[in-house]
Formats: C-alpha cells, sequence, structure tokens
C-alpha cells in the first residue's frame, strides 16, 4: 500500500466510525391498512447532505415529519448523537437541532426579517426597568448572518410578506444556521421557485452543508438531487430501496429504481 492509498483509507475509516448525526433504525408506521414506512433505517453525519428520493407516496414525507417530531412513529428507534431519543413534538425536534424548513409556514408575514430573525430571542436591555429592544444591534446581527450565509434581501426592515418564496426560505434557513440548528429537513423545497430562486437555494444547501450541518432534502429533480447530495436513499412503498453514493450511482439507475425496475438491492 502507497503511503498515499493508506492516508486515503485512514480518511475513509475515520469518516466511517464517526457517530451519525442521526440514525433511524427500522421505523415503520402505518395510517389504517396504508403501511407509509416498513422497517426504513438510514444513518445522516455532520455536513452530510442526503437525498430522499421516492414517487408520490412512497413515504418521503412522513419520514421526514417523524424525524421532525410531527408524527410518532409505530416501532424503530431514532439515535441522535449515538443516543437513543423520542422526539415527541415540533418543539422537542428543535431543541435537539432539528427542524424542517418550509417556506413560510414560521415567519411572520407582518413584520420585517429582523423581526422574524429574532422572534422571540429578541435583544433587549433595561432602561429604569423596561426592556427595551436593541434595534440596532438585531439589524447588525441579521445583516451579517445573512451576508455570512449569501443571502440577498433588498431590505431587511421589509416586511415579509413582500419578498419572494425563494427569500423567505432563506431567511428560515439562514435563522436555522444562526441559531444553532444541526439537522435541517427540506421537503420539496424548489417546488414553488423560479429558476434562479431554485439556483440560490441549491447554493444555500452547500453553504449550510460547509457548515457542518445535516441535511435531508426531498426533491423529484435528480438534476438537483445529483447537484447538492452526498448520498441518495431511495424509497419505494415504504422501504428503503437503495442507498447509494452520489458519485456511485447517476439520475437514470435512481429513476429505474423509484419506479421499480430495479428491484430491493443492498441498502
Ligand atoms: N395523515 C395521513 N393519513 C392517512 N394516510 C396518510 C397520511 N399521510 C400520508 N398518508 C399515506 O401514506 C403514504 C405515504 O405518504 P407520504 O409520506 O406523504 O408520501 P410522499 O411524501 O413520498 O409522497 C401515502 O400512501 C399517503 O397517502
Ligand atoms: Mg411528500
Amino acid at each position: 500500500m502507497s503511503s498515499d492509498s493508506a492516508a486515503d483509507a485512514s480518511i475513509e475509516s475515520s469518516s466511517k466510525t464517526a457517530t451519525p448525526l442521526l440514525r433511524i433504525e427500522g421505523v415503520s408506521k402505518r395510517f389504517g391498512t396504508i403501511e407509509a414506512l416498513q422497517d426504513v433505517s438510514f444513518d445522516i453525519y455532520p455536513g452530510e447532505v442526503v437525498a430522499l428520493l421516492g414517487d408520490n407516496g412512497a413515504g418521503k414525507s412522513t419520514l421526514i415529519k417523524i424525524i421532525s417530531g410531527t408524527l410518532e412513529a409505530d416501532s424503530g428507534q431514532i439515535y441522535y448523537n449515538g443516543e437513543p431519543v423520542v422526539i415527541k413534538s415540533p418543539s422537542e425536534a428543535k431543541a435537539l437541532g432539528i427542524e424542517t424548513v418550509y417556506q413560510d409556514l414560521s415567519l411572520c408575514l407582518n413584520v420585517d426579517v429582523v423581526a422574524n430573525f429574532f422572534m422571540g430571542r429578541e435583544l433587549t436591555h433595561n432602561v429604569l426597568g423596561f426592556k427595551v429592544l436593541q434595534e440596532r444591534e438585531m439589524e447588525a446581527e441579521t445583516e451579517q448572518v445573512l451576508g455570512e450565509i449569501g443571502t440577498e434581501i433588498p431590505s431587511i426592515r421589509t416586511n415579509v410578506e413582500h419578498l419572494s418564496g425563494g427569500q423567505r426560505q432563506a431567511i428560515e434557513l439562514s435563522r436555522f444556521v444562526h441559531w444553532g440548528g444541526k439537522l435541517v429537513l427540506l421537503d420539496e423545497p424548489f417546488a414553488a421557485l423560479g429558476v434562479k430562486q431554485t439556483r440560490r437555494g441549491l447554493e444555500l444547501i452547500e453553504r449550510v452543508k460547509e457548515r457542518g450541518i445535516a441535511v435531508v432534502v426531498i426533491t423529484h429533480n435528480m438534476i438537483h438531487a445529483f447537484q447538492v447530495a452526498d448520498r441518495v436513499v431511495v424509497l419505494r412503498n415504504g422501504r428503503v430501496l437503495g442507498i447509494r453514493p452520489a458519485q456511485a450511482t447517476n439520475p437514470e439507475e435512481v429513476v429505474r429504481l423509484i419506479t421499480g425496475e430495479i428491484a430491493r438491492q443492498s441498502a
């Protein structure tokens, strides 16, 4: 073995032995007679982007909802940083640093970007026993964070209702990063976005990843998936059909997995 390949091997093994940020083990979920998820297992590591792919009804959103505490699994176990956890609500998920970022569901439309950024975490100081907002500090911090993550908003004093879907998503994602988020879940984040906004969104995922944050992204667009994903997880009828490093597969193979042309393979 040359010294080069030995070095490669050690990098390889160190990444393999690291504890996953999140481990999903044998998760099942049923809605009446529908088996939405059956014995689903996969890991996600810090700074990794996993594309969760599958046809309509494959169980993608159900899985995301279980991870984010919106739905409870019938069976299976979730581990966070190696520890077994039970995520009973979105606020419990949030406390762990796990959040689903939607376009605007958690933003207040009739207040500005700064207010949204600091919602519930406002900076205040005491003046004669009254709490006074530190507006300039909050403005500066908002500008800085949005700048760092490369989000362009014309004015952070604009009410969110006047911003585009892409800008709203970017604000949510920046806010998530700034307040210590560890795993962000994106369920078809580009579905309502135009071409340019989608490109920005994909760039944003890259930047979030660079900060060591893990990303699970659901998309129907193979080009988008392969542009950002380190690994792809393919679901079909609630089962994991394949887990592949993105470099070891291609859109054609994934489409054949999704449609069932390729039967279940090593997961
Ligand atoms: N709340 C629910 N009640 C009943 N059935 C549901 C519910 N949510 C999802 N399902 C069913 O579970 C399956 C998986 O749905 P979903 O996770 O939304 O799929 P995907 O996001 O991959 O399109 C589908 O058959 C869907 O109809
Ligand atoms: Mg869905």
